[in-house]
């Protein structure tokens, strides 16, 4: 079987490392076409060019198409990989420079940065689930799109019998980090994690190569040595070390470093610039990448220097289409409903947790015991706000969001949620969709 791909949100600067991941497991998953698919046609159009050099220079005569148009873009296709980031880095930048501004948390998923951007989200994606579902009903939908709790639970509300797949790359890359910075060998690793998206805790990590729970020594390694963080961005690297006092403050669990937000926004703060966020230095990096790599392969045709490779977060999703595909039953961290998976949490959570992939979809892997109070207390907050989120959505109701706003642990009172949220709708415009 050969397979026909779409990239949604094809002009994103991830696409060449899913590319080249797509591209070194031919022989696992053969492609048949690459499409693109953007609202923004001069990325998209960029991104044409760096993936049409990458073929060639690869060796492939895979055949590759660039589209605004949802009907070109999904007719016969049977994988779509989403990545689309409505309203692009520009409002990214905003999302993490309003919050600052009022002295909380400025953060693309996470706090009321993370909310502004759902709310974005939410409209731009349900639009295309919307799209696939009238050109290619039975494709199914990956998807990396952020925030994905709340895009998972609108979907669900609005499209309860799509074919899509939540998944989030955060989860492997920190079980990397612990296997390179203490020499483990992940392959051997069955690993208990509960949590929602870029909110939870790894329970134990079984290593089959020992036949036992190596958390004990991960959680030791980790308070006594520290991450090997040298390759890594100032930013990553800043997360680590956080995610480290993170580990000395509660040594019982791995939690995710996106729990840095939650629990010390203080340290997060001191370490913030309101004047120059992530944003900017992907503006800065990334971006300004796409347009040098495009510039320097239309002027010399054959160049050998182009710095994108295979990467995990392209590895996670091609992985998750094989084992649909060959029916793998292999397991991943994906974002899924509760429905008693988590037995003390309420049902209609949205929750990430182990999952077995195969030819029928998504098998979660139900926890056999109660999750601490600790984390209960934490993940039912999030939860309420980010479901207060949704219902505002749905309801066009202004003071759902402020409540979801109030709600949200980064936030030290309702008077601040209620600025922060009135500039948000300000400098979102059409984005959101209307609040009364
Ligand atoms: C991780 C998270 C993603 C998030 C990304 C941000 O991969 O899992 O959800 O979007 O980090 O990375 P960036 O380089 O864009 O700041
Ligand atoms: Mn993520």
């Amino acid at each position: 079987m050969s397979n026909v791909i779409t990239i949604a949100g094809g002009g994103s600067g991830h696409t060449p490392g899913i590319v080249l991941t797509l591209l070194k497991n031919q022989e696992d998953f053969p492609i048949q076409e690459i499409r693109l698919y953007d609202i923004d046609e001069e990325r998209n159009h960029d991104m044409e060019i760096i993936i049409d050099f990458l073929l060639k220079k690869h060796g492939f005569d895979i055949p590759l198409l660039a589209t605004l148009k949802p009907e070109e873009a999904f007719t016969g296709v049977d994988f779509v990989f989403s990545q689309i980031r409505v309203g692009g880095i520009e409002m990214r930048e905003l999302d993490e420079k309003i919050p600052l501004n009022h002295g909380i948390v400025g953060q693309e998923t996470c706090g009321l940065g993370g909310f502004s951007y759902g709310m974005r989200s939410m409209k731009g994606f349900l639009g295309l689930i919307s799209d696939i579902q009238e050109y290619a009903p039975d494709a199914w939908i990956l998807n990396y799109t952020n925030p994905e709790t709340i895009i998972a639970e609108s979907v669900r509300r609005s499209f309860p019998d799509a074919k899509i797949i939540n998944a989030c790359d955060m989860t492997i890359s920190i079980e990397e980090l612990i296997a390179d910075s203490f020499d483990y060998d992940r392959q051997y690793w069955i690993s208990e994690y509960y949590g929602l998206n870029h909110f939870g805790w790894y329970k134990n990590i079984y290593d089959r190569s020992v036949n036992r729970d190596i958390m004990p020594e991960i959680i030791e390694k980790i308070i006594h040595q520290g991450f090997k963080t040298d390759d890594l961005e100032k930013n990553w690297e800043t997360t680590y070390k956080i995610m480290e006092h993170m580990v000395k403050s509660f040594p019982t669990h791995v939690p995710n470093n996106y729990l840095q937000y939650y629990l010390h926004p203080n340290i997060v703060l001191e370490h913030s610039d309101p004047d120059y966020t992530r944003a900017n230095e992907i503006l800065d990096g990334r971006l300004k990448e796409i347009k040098e790599t495009v510039k320097q392969i239309q002027k010399a045709k054959d160049i050998t220097e182009v710095h994108y490779e295979s990467d995990s977060h392209g590895q996670y999703i091609v992985d998750m289409a094989i084992s649909i595909q060959n029916n793998s039953n292999k397991r991943f961290m994906l974002i899924v409903p509760n429905r008693g998976a988590i037995p003390n949490l309420r049902e209609d959570a949205v929750v990430e947790l182990p999952c077995y992939v195969n030819s029928k979809g998504v098998e979660p892997i139900s926890l056999r015991e109660n999750i601490p109070d600790f984390h209960k207390g934490l993940m039912e907050a999030q939860v309420a706000s980010e479901k207060l989120l949704v219902d505002a959505f749905f309801e066009n109701s202004y003071q759902k969001a402020f409540e979801s706003f109030s709600l949200n642990q980064t936030v030290p009172n309702a008077d601040v949620a209620k600025k922060v949220l009135d500039e948000f709708i300000e400098a979102n415009g059409d984005y959101w969709i209307e609040l009364n």
